[in-house]
């Protein structure tokens, strides 16, 4: 049995991270998604991948941080599927859960580094209060601090420790992190079986990232992984 998530919804056939690749993903009958959560200038979580919006906007310089939610809100991203989705813009985390049915897992990855958003743990915690969705939710970050700040206001809430780097004994770090990881998420280049192997031992799951060609997906299933993100339908609809 493998979970698979739509990264950022279903960012081929959508803007990423927005309603519609959602709603493509839920249609697709994906039964999890993955989403990027950061902080506005007016301390609105917004879910948004890069720091600025610059790769869907050439005009959009300025960095989340900087711009209020009504200012995120007047930028169009839909400029690559501008026939489908016109004015297609960011969204606020509060809008996607309202969106995703409860039986859909969702994992928020805090997306602090190179930028720190203080509080957004806080805020993170609020949302998901405000719309009672504690349940199938798994929080992920590379920002360990960030994970510990959530573990501790929510001890039971599960924690995705992400790795970008090929470090030595990741199973190790997360063991000796004080944290209760649930899953690692390493980057899947170098996930091979050894890898997966000592994550099950150490009794985390592994869900590496980004998965996008089939063969590759079949590799990681028979080596054990507990599911993969994937930007390709085919994939993420296995789930
Ligand atoms: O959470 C898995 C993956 O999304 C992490 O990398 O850069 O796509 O957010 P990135
Ligand atoms: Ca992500």
């Amino acid at each position: 049995m493998v979970l698979n998530f739509a990264h950022r919804g279903s960012l081929t056939e959508a803007p990423e991270n927005t309603l519609p690749a959602f709603q493509k993903a839920i249609d697709h009958g994906t039964q999890a998604i993955e989403l990027d959560i950061q902080l506005t200038k007016d301390q609105q979580l917004v879910v948004c991948h890069d720091h600025n919006l610059s790769r869907f906007n050439s005009r959009s310089k300025k960095p989340i941080k900087e711009m209020t939610l009504k200012e995120i809100k007047a930028i169009d991203l839909s400029s690559k599927f501008n026939t489908d989705f016109p004015q297609t813009t960011l969204v606020t985390l509060s809008e996607v859960l309202a969106l995703c049915p409860n039986h859909i897992k969702i994992n928020i990855e805090i997306k602090n580094i190179p930028v720190i958003y203080e509080g957004i743990e806080e805020k993170l915690i609020e949302c998901l209060s405000a719309h009672n969705r504690f349940h199938n939710i798994i929080i992920s970050s590379f920002d360990h601090l960030a994970l510990k700040k959530v573990q501790d206001m929510v001890p039971s809430m599960p924690i995705g420790m992400l790795f970008y780097y090929r470090i030595l004994q990741p199973w190790k770090y997360a063991k000796q992190s004080g944290l209760v990881v649930t899953s690692i998420h390493p980057n899947q280049v170098y996930t091979d079986r050894l890898f997966v192997e000592q994550c099950k031992s150490f009794g985390y799951q592994v869900f590496p990232y980004t998965v996008n060609k089939i063969e590759r997906y079949e590799e990681l299933v028979e080596y054990g992984v507990d599911g993969v993100f994937s930007n390709n339908p085919a994939i993420f609809m296995k789930s």
